[in-house]
């Protein structure tokens, strides 16, 4: 069976680690993540996106998921929603198995208006309503992820505000985070500190200008006892930056979030950390030099297995880094 993100987060809490958690939309990126917990005896978050749901389906997802907890009994999982963006997306999650939800009303259901306060704890609320009353644990985000340098919101993924924001706006507000969690009940929140998705975080590698870990430090002050999320959180390495160009794939050098700053970022609060970019790196990086080595190649189980290989090296690093590794 599966298990809660508010079972993981609480024990992260009291021993001190985060989890990463993937974003997944198939067979090999769950055996990627299962493996590399396997092999580090880490406990599992498994997220899916509704970009995911839409391509693997729910059922698909559902019994992928069941699958990666039954082959790995002693590997507690949770299937958590990413990005919800309004309440009827929160509920059909439920319904189809989830353990936990996103809702993520920082943004209107339009993905792209940034949405009143009210408006978020509104819907956000409604949620947590329903998902507790059913078992399931909530994820809120308050404030816009998005360049501090820039004013941008996040561009290549469609999951951005239009236009641009100040810093204030940009930054979670402390006093407001503190506020928003009393008012809502999430499990855990989501806030925003100058990252943003994808592989285009900074045009450097980031100082305390532009990727703010004081604000974390500021919203713990506040909030002690609340977990905190952090997205946007590949660290967008320069071997999977290499290895995707290497081959032909077009990407201008850019910068994610260092490893050494989320390790920063942990005895701050932060229990949850998203990870998306660094394994579709992974994974394309991985296929291109395999179409270019082995070009008579036609059976995808032969770059398949190297791609979903790479990956769980990623998932492994990233346990260790987060003293996920042995919490099982
Ligand atoms: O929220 C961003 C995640 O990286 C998921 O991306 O919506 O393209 O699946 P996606
Ligand atoms: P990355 O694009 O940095 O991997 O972020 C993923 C994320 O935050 C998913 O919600
Ligand atoms: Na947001
Ligand atoms: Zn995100």
């Amino acid at each position: 069976a599966l298990i809660t993100m508010r079972q993981l987060l609480d024990h992260a809490a009291e021993n001190d680690y985060a989890l990463p958690a993937f974003n997944v939309n198939n067979l090999e990126y769950i055996q990627a993540v299962m493996r590399a917990a396997d092999a580090t005896d880490s406990p599992v978050i498994l997220q899916a996106s509704r970009g995911a749901r839409a391509y693997a389906g729910d059922a698909f997802l559902r019994h992928l998921i069941l699958g990666a907890a039954e082959e790995y009994p002693h590997i507690p999982v949770c299937l958590h929603l990413d990005h919800g963006d309004q309440p009827s997306t929160c509920i059909s999650a439920i319904t189809n198995g989830f353990t936990s939800v996103m809702m993520d009303g920082s943004l209107l259901a339009d993905g792209k208006t940034v949405a009143s306060y009210e408006y978020n704890v509104d819907v956000t609320a409604e949620v947590v309503k329903i998902a507790h009353a059913a078992g399931v644990s909530v994820e809120g985000e308050l404030g816009c992820l998005g360049n501090l340098e820039t004013g941008a919101g996040d561009k290549e993924d469609g999951h951005g505000f239009e236009g641009k924001l100040s810093r204030e706006e940009l930054l979670t507000d402390p006093d407001q985070a503190l506020d928003f969690v009393s008012r809502t009940g999430v499990d855990a929140l989501a806030v925003a500190i100058g990252t943003s998705h994808g592989a285009y975080k900074f045009t450097r590698a980031p100082d305390g200008d532009i990727l703010s870990i004081d604000t974390i430090a500021k919203i713990n002050k506040k909030l002690p006892n609340t977990h905190l999320v952090m997205h946007g959180s590949s660290s967008v390495p320069q071997d999977l930056q290499d290895l995707f160009t290497a081959y032909g794939g077009e990407m201008k050098q850019t910068w994610g979030v260092p490893v050494a700053e989320i390790q920063k970022a942990i005895p701050l609060g932060v229990r949850k950390v998203n990870i998306d970019t660094d394994l579709r790196l992974a994974m394309t990086g991985t296929i291109r030099k395999n179409f270019k080595e082995k070009p008579d190649n036609f059976d995808p189980r032969n770059y398949l297995k190297p791609a979903t290989a790479l990956m769980a090296d990623v998932c492994k690093e990233r346990f260790e880094a987060f003293r996920t590794a042995g919490k099982a």
